[in-house]
């Protein structure tokens, strides 16, 4: 099996919903019509679903969404849950038809270049309706390059999962491992991550129309640190 195969499998145990992001969201909706990007195994649209709210959600992960559709059927919860790359899926939904869109767990620095990221933000806005919001989470790469934020070592009752960042050029690779341990199996993998520092997000969240752009250091929104570990957004179609 491959690293993805495996992560797939395991990502509620090694990524469990954070209630408090449930509430994040529902804060900042003020509609009934949510997209989330990069959902993986779609535990948040699902929970979004659960609050009544109109929930569609895609991934680029074929075996994440499959999984997603799973529990949607199995929970009897509609979410139109697609395998997709949001970077070029956006254009089949109707100018304002969503009132929340979120991209959360470290989605947006999949995405390699700024001009990408800002093409994806415009994407949004015009996917918003008026007063619609857009939220998110990051981890917080202001210290890069000087000190890499380092991630804590994820255990859980089924598995080991390491994490580690290693500096190429103006990019971070990132490495993980995974040990599974019954059978002491280790799947390893390494992918290309773009380090966006607080500032330029927020500069390329105002190029795209943005308004009311906050910062926080966790979903129950505490004010932004710069030393903290993670970066939530929340940021408005005026
Ligand atoms: C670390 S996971 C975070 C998932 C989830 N939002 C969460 O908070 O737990 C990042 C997800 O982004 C997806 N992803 C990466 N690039 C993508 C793209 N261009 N379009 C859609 N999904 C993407 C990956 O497949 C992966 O499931």
């Amino acid at each position: 099996m491959q690293f993805y195969e495996v992560l797939a499998q395991y990502y509620d145990q090694v990524f469990p919903l954070n209630k408090h992001l449930i509430d994040f969201c529902l804060k900042a909706n003020h509609g009934q019509k949510v997209l989330d990007l990069g959902c993986a195994t779609g535990e948040l649209a699902l929970a979004l679903a659960g609050h009544g709210l109109q929930v569609s959600a895609l991934d680029l992960d074929q075996q994440m969404i499959q999984i997603a559709k799973n529990k949607a059927a199995t929970r009897q919860l509609a979410v139109e849950f697609q395998a997709a790359d949001m970077t070029s899926a956006l254009a089949q939904y109707p100018k304002d038809s969503f009132n929340l869109v979120s991209c959360f767990g470290n989605t947006l620095v999949h995405l390699l270049s700024e001009d990408t990221i800002k093409n994806l933000f415009s994407d949004i806005y015009n996917l918003l309706s008026i007063q619609g919001q857009f939220v998110g989470q990051l981890i917080n790469y202001d210290n890069f390059p000087d000190k890499l934020p380092q991630l804590p070592l994820i255990e859980t009752e089924d598995l080991v999962f390491q994490r580690s960042y290693q500096q190429v050029d103006h990019l971070l690779e990132f490495q993980g491992e995974l040990t599974i341990k019954d059978t002491a199996a280790c799947y390893q993998n390494s992918i290309k991550i773009m380090p966006l520092h607080s500032e330029r997000l927020q500069e390329l969240l105002q190029e795209a129309g943005f308004d009311n752009i906050t910062l926080y250091n966790n979903c129950q929104l505490d004010s932004f640190s710069k030393d903290n570990l993670a970066l939530y957004f929340q940021a408005q179609k005026t």
